[in-house]
């Protein structure tokens, strides 16, 4: 079967991929050559040599991104719930000679709470929306973190920004409608016809809920896109008030895991 069949085989395809050959696997893509431009404006953003780091793709899709990583030198684990997408990925990985540098796997991003590996790099792109339980894989993540997470979801228009008060009177709650307010618009239907889109969050929402999971946005090579980094002087909520709910909403015996805590 020449790659061409292969890849018709393996259709539909989300990420348009350059073959060896030159062919591509989604050519005709409704955004273009996705998610190369989107890449083209991110790749400077990283470390041009990654060997030595570890990486982690979540919702890799056909595995575009874990691939340039893996060019780069990463040790890379891609994560998709969609077993079709790991098909695709799998085959692409082999067609660039990386699939021994590049991992596969089935499986839901709150699985990784229950895993033991963290990761330089934490590639988390095209997926934060489609959550219906987006702080509590954020919280995940902040655990499976090293150095850097680069970040993108789908997003309210604007780039307000402000000083988020450390408190709020009970009577001035106002202030709470601002543009710029840290905040989520809840999509209760559908966006752009596809119901597994949940939440658009604004651009101090991205800054603010990240910062509360321990990271400090650096950079916004991309459109929604953003570089942040793991800040070991910004304590994530995890490590303040609550890591009990936070045991508890990964299924573990809170009242067990607190107490070792507190014995250590
Ligand atoms: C919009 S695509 C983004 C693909 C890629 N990350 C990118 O930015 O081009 C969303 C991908 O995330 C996967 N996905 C959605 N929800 C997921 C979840 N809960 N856990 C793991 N993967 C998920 C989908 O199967 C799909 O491949």
């Amino acid at each position: 079967m020449s790659l061409s069949e292969k890849t018709e085989a393996l259709s539909p395809w989300f990420h348009n991929i350059h073959l060896p050959d030159g062919t591509q696997t989604a050519p005709d893509h409704f955004l273009g050559d996705f998610p190369g431009f989107k890449w083209d404006k991110i790749k400077d953003a990283i470390p041009e040599d990654l060997s030595g780091w570890s990486v982690l793709d979540i919702g890799c899709n056909a595995g575009f991104y874990s691939l340039e990583l893996a060019k780069r030198g990463a040790r890379v684990t891609g994560i998709d719930l969609d077993e079709h997408y790991l098909k695709q990925a799998n085959w692409v990985a082999e067609q660039f000679g990386l699939d021994e540098q590049i991992t596969y796997k089935q499986m839901q991003v709150y699985d990784l709470a229950h895993t033991e590996e963290e990761y330089d790099l934490v590639w988390f792109m095209g997926v934060f929306y489609h959550l219906r339980y987006p702080l509590l894989a954020l919280d995940i993540l902040s655990q499976k973190t090293k150095q850097l997470m680069v970040f993108q979801t789908l997003s309210l228009p604007g780039r307000e920004e402000m000083g988020v008060p450390e408190d709020v009177e009970f009577h001035k709650r106002e202030i709470m409608k601002s543009d710029a307010w840290p905040s989520m618009a809840f999509i209760e239907n559908k966006l752009a016809g596809d119901p597994t889109n949940w939440w658009a969050p604004n651009h101090q929402g991205i800054i603010s809920m990240l910062g509360s999971c321990g990271f400090k946005v650096t950079g916004m090579p991309e459109d929604e896109t953003y570089i942040a980094v793991k800040d070991k002087t910004l304590y994530s909520c995890l490590d303040t008030w609550n890591y009990s709910e936070y045991l508890s909403a990964i299924g573990k015996d809170w009242q067990q895991e607190v107490m070792k805590k507190i014995k250590k």
